[in-house]
């Protein structure tokens, strides 16, 4: 007989609920508006333990003042849909106001992996998400958490978190989950008009003529930003915000690569703001 979903609002409720949960229990944290991106992560987590829970709070904190918090996409219902499909055991849809009442206070700090890359594009972002996801860590109690590997540095950020706070939950990082033009899933990319979304797909263009580069042995990360700009450049409704090839524990620009680099970047397409990423090495 399939499993009923349960329904979360509150923190009560949502302990209630968790403790009838018996064995592993795997943790989807999101910000709704899903898409294959966070169902991946899901059948993961549906994979590889007893339970699965996720969470869809769109949270205020790790938005800057101009940025799309008010306009963020949201579709309860179908987000439901989707996990009750995927056979989620229990979802949890805190309100604002009980993740921040009145006189919040306590903030988590990430130092030096958040300075960099969307940390310095964003400032004050990892502060609200490892904020977050350090609360919902403390409710929910899962054994696994999964992130996805299109927010690179946030999962860095979060498994730095989750060791150096004594969490004893293993981070889980899933692939990023692409278009068939290599366009990475994202919630944002319904803000891309037709023509904007064909233009969407020079993060990915750049990111492969990088890996191309690579491939034939080219090692001098300045040359491979540079060409990661220039393809970038050669998009007329793309605004290049950084492109970055950085050792990937650490995120420091390389001068050399040598080990595992991350090659990342922030463009704007139009209003929308995307980022994707690849690992070479
Ligand atoms: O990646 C996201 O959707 C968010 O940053 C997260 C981890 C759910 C925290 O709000």
């Amino acid at each position: 007989m399939p499993r009923q979903m349960i329904l979360a609002t509150t923190l009560d409720e949502l302990r209630t609920a968790r403790r009838l949960l018996e064995g592993t229990v795997g943790f989807v944290p999101t910000m709704g508006y899903l898409h294959e991106g966070h169902l991946s992560l899901v059948r993961r987590a549906r994979a590889e333990c007893d339970r699965v829970v996720a969470s869809i709070f769109v949270n205020p904190t790790q938005f800057g003042p101009h940025e799309d918090l008010a306009r963020y996409p949201r579709d309860l219902q179908r987000d439901l849909s989707l996990l009750e499909s995927e056979e989620v055991d229990l979802v949890w849809t805190p309100t604002e106001e009980e993740m921040y009442p009145p006189g919040y206070a306590t903030w988590i700090e990430v130092e030096g992996l958040t300075r960099r890359l969307e940390g310095a594009a964003r400032p004050g972002h990892f502060r609200g998400v490892a904020t977050i996801v350090t609360k919902l860590f403390n409710a929910v109690q899962p054994h696994k958490a999964y992130f996805g590997q299109k927010d690179a540095q946030q999962a860095l950020v979060i498994r730095c978190m989750t060791r150096d706070l004594n969490f004893p939950i293993e981070i889980v990082v899933c692939p990023t989950v692409r278009e068939p033009d290599g366009l990475a899933m994202s919630s944002r990319n319904v803000y891309l008009n037709p023509q904007e979304r064909q233009a969407a797909t020079v993060l990915f263009r750049a990111l492969q003529a990088a890996q191309a580069a690579y491939q034939q042995g080219e090692r001098n990360a300045e040359v491979l930003r540079t060409l990661m700009a220039e393809v970038i450049a050669s998009e007329p409704l793309a605004q290049m915000q950084y492109v970055s090839v950085a050792d990937y524990d650490t995120l420091e620009e390389l001068q050399t690569i040598s080990g595992k680099a991350l090659l990342s970047m922030a463009v704007f397409i139009g209003n929308t703001r995307l980022i994707d990423n690849i690992v070479v090495g």
